[in-house]
This record gives C-alpha cells, sequence and structure tokens, in this order.
C-alpha cells in the first residue's frame, strides 16, 4: 500500500508558536512511518513559509523555547524559505523557492515544486492557524486537513462569536458583553453602565487570541478602564465576562465528524490566580488531574455540553471544550471551545482521551481519518446548479 503523504503545518505568527512545534514534534515521533510519510512544514513568528532540513523534537513549550534561545545564538534554524501557494488539480499545494544564481550557475528565478501530500496537519494554535486562515488555503488548494473547517475554526477563535453560538444554542455561560474600542471611545458612561451592570469581579478578554494573552481579572470599577486599554491592544472588540466564582477548571475532549464523542473531563489547577500565560507554559506548578474528580451526573452533563458545544460551531475532527465549574454554587459554565488544542504527548487533549482508551499514535490515525472523511465527503458535492 502506498504510505499517506502527511504534511504537518507548524510554528505559526502566534503566541502559542513554540506549543505548536511542541505539538508537531510528537506528531513526529509517534506516526506511523510503516504508513505515513511526514513533511515537516513550518510557519516562522513573522509568517514566513519555511521547508525545514529537520523535524522538530522538543516534546515541551519550555524545551522549544530553551532549544530556540541556543540556537539562534549560534545560527538560525536551517530550512529553505518558500512560499506555499494553493494548486487544486492533481497536485493541490505547490511550494515557490526563490533560487539564487550563485547556488545553481543557472539563472536566479522561481522553482515551483508541488509537494504531493494527501493530508495536511494545521497543528497550529491561535490567531493565523487555529481562526480559519490557513484552512482557507487548505480549502482553496482542495486538500484532505485535520481539524474543522473554516468557520468553525473562525468561531472557535473570536469569542465574541463562540459566545453567541453558544447563546444562540441555549448553553450555560457566564454573563457578558462585547464591547469594541470604538463605543469605548466613543461613548464610555454608557459603555461603563453596561458592564458594570455585570458585577465585579469581572474577566476583560480581548476577542480573538489565546494563550491568556491581553487577559485581565478586574476587582474595583477603576480598574475596568486598564483593563480594556490592555485587551484593546490586542484586538478591536473584548468580551467582559461576570467572573465565576471559586471557578474550578474542567476541560472535555471532543474528537469525530458527525457524530463526535466526547472524552472523559479532566481538571487543570492552576498554580496561579487564574490560568494565565505563565502558568499555561513556562511554569510547571500547574497540574492536570485526568480523570477529574467529579460525579457520574456531572460527567455526563459535561460531555452532553462539550458535544453540543462542539456542534454550535460546526465543529469536525477535534476541539477541547473547556468549562468553569463553581465551587461555590455548583454551577456549569462553558468557556470556550478550542479547535486546534496543544496537542504534545502531555498536553490535555492527549491524556483526556488515553484517559478514555484512545492511545496518542491511535489519536493521530483516527484525525487523519476523520480529515480524508470529511473532504471525499465534501468532493462528492455539487459546486454547480448544472
Ligand atoms: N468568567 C470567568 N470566571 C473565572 N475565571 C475565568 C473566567 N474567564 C476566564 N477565566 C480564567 O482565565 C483563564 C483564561 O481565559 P480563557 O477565556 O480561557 O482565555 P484563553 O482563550 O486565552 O485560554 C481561564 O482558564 C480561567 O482561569
Ligand atoms: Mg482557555
Amino acid at each position: 500500500m502506498k504510505k499517506l503523504r502527511v504534511g504537518v503545518i507548524y510554528g505559526g505568527r502566534s503566541g502559542e508558536h513554540e506549543v505548536s512545534i511542541a505539538s508537531a514534534a510528537a506528531i513526529f515521533k509517534h506516526l506511523d512511518r510503516t504508513r505515513y510519510e511526514a513533511v515537516p512544514i513550518r510557519i516562522e513568528k513573522d509568517g514566513r513559509w519555511v521547508l525545514p532540513d529537520k523535524a522538530p523534537t522538543a516534546l515541551s513549550a519550555s524545551e522549544v523555547i530553551d532549544q530556540a534561545r541556543l540556537t539562534s545564538a549560534r545560527a538560525p534554524r536551517a530550512g529553505r524559505d518558500t512560499l506555499m501557494v494553493s494548486h487544486p488539480g492533481e497536485d493541490t499545494l505547490v511550494t515557490i523557492e526563490r533560487r539564487p544564481a550563485e547556488d545553481s550557475g543557472e539563472p536566479e528565478g522561481a522553482v515551483v515544486t508541488g509537494l504531493g501530500l494527501d493530508v495536511v496537519f494545521p497543528v497550529l494554535h491561535g490567531p493565523y492557524g487555529e481562526d480559519g486562515t490557513v484552512q482557507g488555503l487548505l480549502e482553496l488548494a482542495s486538500v484532505a486537513y485535520v481539524g474543522s473547517g473554516v468557520l468553525a475554526s473562525a468561531a472557535g477563535m473570536d469569542k465574541a462569536a463562540m459566545k453567541a453560538l453558544f447563546a444562540a444554542h441555549g448553553l450555560p455561560q457566564a454573563p457578558y458583553e462585547v464591547v469594541t474600542d470604538f463605543e469605548w471611545t466613543k461613548t464610555p458612561d454608557a459603555q461603563r453602565a453596561r458592564l458594570e451592570a455585570l458585577g465585579l469581579p469581572l474577566f476583560v478578554k480581548p476577542a480573538n487570541l489565546g494563550s491568556s494573552v491581553g487577559i485581565s481579572k478586574v476587582k474595583s470599577a477603576n480598574a475596568l478602564a486598564p483593563a480594556l486599554a490592555t485587551a484593546f491592544a490586542f484586538d478591536r472588540k473584548a468580551v467582559v465576562e461576570a467572573a465565576v466564582p471559586e471557578a474550578r477548571e474542567i476541560e472535555c475532549a471532543v474528537l469525530g465528524n458527525d457524530e463526535p464523542e466526547a472524552s472523559l473531563p479532566g481538571e487543570v489547577i492552576p498554580s496561579r490566580e487564574f490560568y494565565d500565560y505563565e502558568a499555561k507554559y513556562l511554569d510547571s506548578a500547574s497540574q492536570t488531574i485526568v480523570p477529574a474528580d467529579l460525579d457520574a451526573t456531572m460527567v455526563a452533563r459535561v460531555q452532553t455540553l462539550a458535544l453540543h458545544a462542539f456542534r454550535a460551531i460546526d465543529g469536525a475532527g477535534l476541539a477541547r471544550v473547556d468549562f468553569l465549574l463553581s465551587r461555590s454554587t455548583g454551577t456549569l459554565a462553558l468557556n470556550e471551545i478550542n479547535t486546534m488544542p496543544g496537542f504534545t504527548t502531555i498536553s490535555m487533549f492527549s491524556k483526556l482521551w488515553d484517559a478514555s482508551g484512545v492511545a496518542y499514535p491511535v489519536l493521530i490515525d483516527r484525525l487523519i481519518a476523520l480529515a480524508i472523511e470529511r473532504h471525499s465527503a465534501r468532493q462528492k458535492l455539487r459546486t454547480s446548479a448544472f
């Protein structure tokens, strides 16, 4: 049987660049070489696409950061700069590389190469990767890819859109308001009244980002303006929401297309006041408990809501759905859905599936099969009325 060529796109223009590299390293390490041939494709932090000479090997974000410090001091990471262009047809994604004259003796020019990919695994987190942009490129190229399509990826990344979809489906969430930089500047008093009606403390978040970047917890009325200023430095839109009192952070993994399944829930115990960037990636004191200590009724409720949230955004392939469960009131609120969650072997997503009987290599297999299934179904659709 011919091996499937899997393009793994990783890195990316986001704060989660390092986590993505670690996720990709885990995929390269565990991909079944008898069935798949893997092609590394890296997006640098500045957005350049590179065909690296070697696949990444660092298996955690902090290891990636350490490695980068060491190598950038000596030499840039090895690889060829390339442009990735969609080319529906025989070969769906082609790379265009600049050929310098001194290299080959041939005249300077562009070299166009077909990558011959059967499926792409865009293991990118955050903006410019998990938000539908790369998914759009892959759609244009008509290539099968792992995970959600353009709409679900974009909706999962934009907290305002995501919450509106959850609300439309009647899913429980903390009370919230959306405010734009323009509204806040133009009518601060009216906005303040609307936002303060949510009570205190509040969480103020840029609508599009991740890794807790730009998020503040507001405990007093005079801390609202600086928190909004921080959020507006990252996005023109902010989500302001009531804090869930004494929140436990419960997460549930989803796998599938039209018949998604939910894993056992897990719990994150942040090492800091809330699960901010430091607590997530840099400081190893945050703990994960898999499976979470919840009674059977709550487990079922988390799983049902996770599947409902996945359907509400029209998700595909995989997602991690995060909840806030109040210790004081016992209320369960949806917090967010991540359409490309961290995918290292020690990431919550993988741990949850492992605890639910799906080992990491099997997870990769399933995701690739789901990508191909979705792509074939789509290929069969009519594209014209005639
Ligand atoms: N309404 C809330 N009540 C209590 N804690 C919250 C609330 N919203 C966010 N948090 C805390 O902030 C963290 C980051 O918020 P989240 O919306 O998940 O942003 P991100 O997309 O960056 O992960 C959460 O993991 C949680 O610790
Ligand atoms: Mg989160």
